[in-house]
């Protein structure tokens, strides 16, 4: 009786480390599969939201042919306006040095121009948490793009100038 009942504890603790153990691998196979959507998603939303554009070099004139290996590896060119010159990040490397929550945060800060800062910041958490897997699925890349230069401050690098300008010339003399 007494080796009966050993018996049944024994099974029974078999049985519960089979179902403990079951749960754990369904519970990392429902973690790999949510992490692999979020990137999917992610990946997604960097494309339809047009962070290459800016983000990746030879996003704007070569658009989809770039490698996904080069993108969001910054922008070594500026864009210079009235907000000095600034660089499109190396989001590769900033993201790659945050935490999820830091992210969080960091995304939805006033940046200046061209940055569509408030695209970023009108984005659900599930959103930017899918942007922040993916460009991390990525892996680091590339170096830091120039530091921000003021107005009127010295640029080395070659930068773009985002002025409106107007044919001053009629048309009547062309
Ligand atoms: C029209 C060009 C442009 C587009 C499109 C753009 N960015 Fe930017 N982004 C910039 C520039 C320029 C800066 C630097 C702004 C500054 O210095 O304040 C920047 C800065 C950032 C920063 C701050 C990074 C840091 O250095 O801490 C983040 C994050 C960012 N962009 C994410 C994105 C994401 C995600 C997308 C797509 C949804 C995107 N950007 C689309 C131009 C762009």
């Amino acid at each position: 009786m007494e080796s009966r009942n050993r018996w049944a504890a024994v099974a029974a603790m078999a049985l519960a480390t089979a179902a403990a153990g079951a749960s754990a691998a369904d519970a990392r196979h429902d973690s790999a599969r949510h992490d692999s959507t979020s990137i999917a998603r992610g990946r997604y939303l960097v494309t339809i939201s047009g962070c290459n554009d800016c983000h990746t070099p030879g996003g704007m004139e070569k658009g989809p042919a770039v490698p996904e290996a080069g993108w969001l590896t910054g922008l070594p060119v500026g864009f210079q306006g009235p907000w000095g010159t600034t660089y499109p990040s190396n989001l590769r490397l900033v993201l790659g040095s945050m935490t999820e929550a830091q992210w969080l945060h960091h995304a939805r800060q006033e940046r200046l121009p061209p940055m569509p800062w408030f695209n970023l910041r009108a984005m659900t958490d599930a959103d930017l948490k899918a942007i922040y897997a993916f460009v991390r699925s990525l892996g680091p890349a590339g170096v830091a793009t120039p530091a921000y230069v003021s107005p009127g401050g010295k640029v080395t690098t070659p930068y773009f100038v985002f002025v409106p300008r107007t044919d001053a010339q009629p048309l009547a003399s062309r």
